[in-house]
């Protein structure tokens, strides 16, 4: 089993030119021993991806896109392909976050699609999955990330695919979930991953962590079992914050 942590920044809708120095100092305190650790990438908005790429590859931060269509091209305005992203010098693309679930009503259908779509054009998808507070309180938590992971992921994915598991009630609220529930969560998730994968792929497949992580608290939350990484929002707009979360492996 290798799997070398990934740390990622969602930088979501946020980030201008000018956010471009902030990618070159990670870039700066990304140092030899942190590379030989863990793997960086900066998931930018569209617009800045390209530019991105050039400051970021040359630092040894790879970059990934935050979503795309399921098709290589054609007539959809306002969207990007996975091909696109790739041309522009992404390696991942985010998949299925909670946020294109809810604000474009992406079913677990439509995020397969774009996940098949991602490793169509040579790209790592990053899968998204994560329960609402409502089903967590309900008790359906693992039953709800469970039928995402079933529907949500291509069968016949390679062991390099991600997933992120993203409890929408502690995105950008400060609130994390237990190191019990996490470590749950993570190892159900592994199982899940395999029974719908097959052939020992879940052993090599990365599970992130993502929801309210900071400098203070990834160290507990890095070290549970079955967290090989984290989807960060918020706390990657700063390379100071975000190198922090990165070091805490
Ligand atoms: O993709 C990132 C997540 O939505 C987490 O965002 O770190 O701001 O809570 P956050």
């Amino acid at each position: 089993m290798t799997r070398r942590p990934l740390v990622a920044g969602n930088w979501k809708m946020n980030g201008s030119l000018a956010s471009l120095a902030e990618v070159a100092a990670m870039g700066g305190a990304y140092d030899v021993a942190l590379k030989a650790r863990v793997e960086l990438i900066v998931c930018p908005p569209a617009t800045l991806v390209a530019m991105a790429v050039e400051v970021a590859t040359r630092l040894g931060i790879g970059l990934g896109g935050q979503d795309c269509h399921v098709d290589a091209s054609g007539a959809h305005t306002g969207d990007i392909s996975a091909e696109m992203l790739k041309d522009a010098g992404a390696s991942y693309v985010i998949v299925g976050h909670s946020e294109r679930r809810a604000d474009h009503g992406e079913t677990d259908a439509i995020v397969q699609a774009k996940a098949a779509a991602a490793l169509r054009a040579g790209l790592t998808p990053i899968v998204c999955v994560g329960e609402t507070r409502a089903e967590r309180e309900a008790g359906d938590a693992l039953a709800v990330v469970g039928a995402q992971i079933d529907g949500s992921l291509p069968a016949d994915a390679p062991d390099t695919i991600v997933v992120a598991y993203e409890p929408v009630w502690a995105i950008g609220t400060g609130l994390t979930p237990t190191p019990a529930d996490v470590a749950q969560m993570h190892a159900f998730a592994r199982e899940r991953i395999e029974q719908r994968l097959g052939g020992g792929k879940s052993v090599n497949v990365r599970i992130l962590y993502g929801g309210s992580v900071k400098p203070a608290n990834a160290q507990e939350l890095m070290s549970i079992a079955n967290v090989d990484g984290a989807l960060v929002g918020g706390a990657s707009l700063t390379a100071k914050d975000f190198v922090a979360i990165a070091d805490a492996y």
